[in-house]
């Protein structure tokens, strides 16, 4: 296992095994009832999966384990640590339609998802919590770039280092685009603050309906709490090497406003300042406290 170096595709550093295989990725061609769930990595990705999974299943948890994927959804990507097979294997032995995952930023999604009108889904994390969590997760994986001490790594969030690039160009791409490519864009702290709200946002935005009952059922089953202990969701499908959980579980905290345990006031001050700046341009809702 090695820490995979970061590689720009058109500005914007991507993980080398992503950079490789670029022209099959940019490709990629959805089928129209496919679903596209986006986020900068860390921004609540797998929860969102999940709600995805079990509204699509009308809340039937074995129906879900029977997906031919040992993790919610397929990524879009050629590699992936064994035991997963990589995501374009996994689709391509898929039916439509078919949940799809990405980190890529807005610029980068193969054109085909717009062409055919694909629905997607945006889960977006404030700033802090978000470079926090990217923080353990890039110390526990063991394909990430070598993180380095905390107070560099904010310093390469702010420059738009990390491997996926940018998170204010992340958030600003998918925002600006929402109207016209029909994003349902979603955040982290809403689902936090009530969740039986967001998951009744994401069915109707699917055109789904499912029972009050059934609503109850997914709200539960998709708690930090029993994520945390489901395989199906903490991904100790992915064992040490590449995912060392003691260092931290993928599963953390999941809370919001965790940065007040990290940021020194100092440090605080100087990235509020530079978020000003990057985020001058637009005027997105995000709730750093609640
Ligand atoms: P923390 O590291 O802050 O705990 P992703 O799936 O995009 O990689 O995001 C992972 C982050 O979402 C982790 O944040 C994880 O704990 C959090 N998360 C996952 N499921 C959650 C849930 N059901 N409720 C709240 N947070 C959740």
């Amino acid at each position: 296992i090695a820490r995979f170096p970061v590689i720009k595709v058109k500005g914007v550093p991507l993980m080398s095994h992503i950079a490789y295989n670029w022209d099959s990725i940019w490709a990629f061609r959805p089928d129209p009832s496919d679903l596209l769930i986006a986020t900068y990595p860390k921004a609540g990705t797998t929860w969102t999966q999940e709600i995805i999974d079990l509204l699509l299943h009308n809340g039937d948890a074995e129906a879900c384990k029977r997906a031919p994927t040992p993790v919610r959804s397929p990524f879009l990507e050629i590699y992936s640590p064994p035991p997963i097979p990589s995501g374009l294997e996994l689709l391509s032995k898929m039916d439509p339609p078919r949940l799809i995952k990405t980190h890529l930023p807005f610029q980068l999604v193969p054109p085909a998802f717009w062409e055919n009108k694909c629905k997607t889904i945006y889960v977006a994390r404030n700033a802090k919590d978000n470079l926090v969590s990217y923080y353990y997760f890039d110390c526990m994986n063991q394909t990430q770039p070598e993180p380095g001490p905390w107070e560099g790594y904010i310093h390469k969030f702010m420059r738009g280092e990390l491997s996926w690039g940018s998170w204010y160009e992340h958030v600003k791409g998918y925002w600006l685009e929402r109207e016209k490519r029909n994003i349902l864009y979603l955040f982290y702290e809403d689902m936090k603050e009530n969740p039986r709200r967001e998951v009744e946002r994401i069915m109707k935005y699917l055109d789904l309906s499912v029972s009050e009952d059934v609503i109850n059922h997914i709200v539960e089953l998709t708690s930090f709490k029993i994520m945390k202990e489901n395989p199906m969701t903490n991904y100790s499908c992915v064992p040490s090497p590449v995912f060392n959980h003691s260092i931290s579980p993928f599963m953390r905290k999941g809370e919001v406003g965790d940065w007040k345990n990290h940021f020194t006031p100092e440090q605080s001050k100087m990235f509020d300042d530079d978020y000003a700046t990057q985020m001058k341009d637009v005027n997105i809702p995000f709730r750093t406290l609640i």
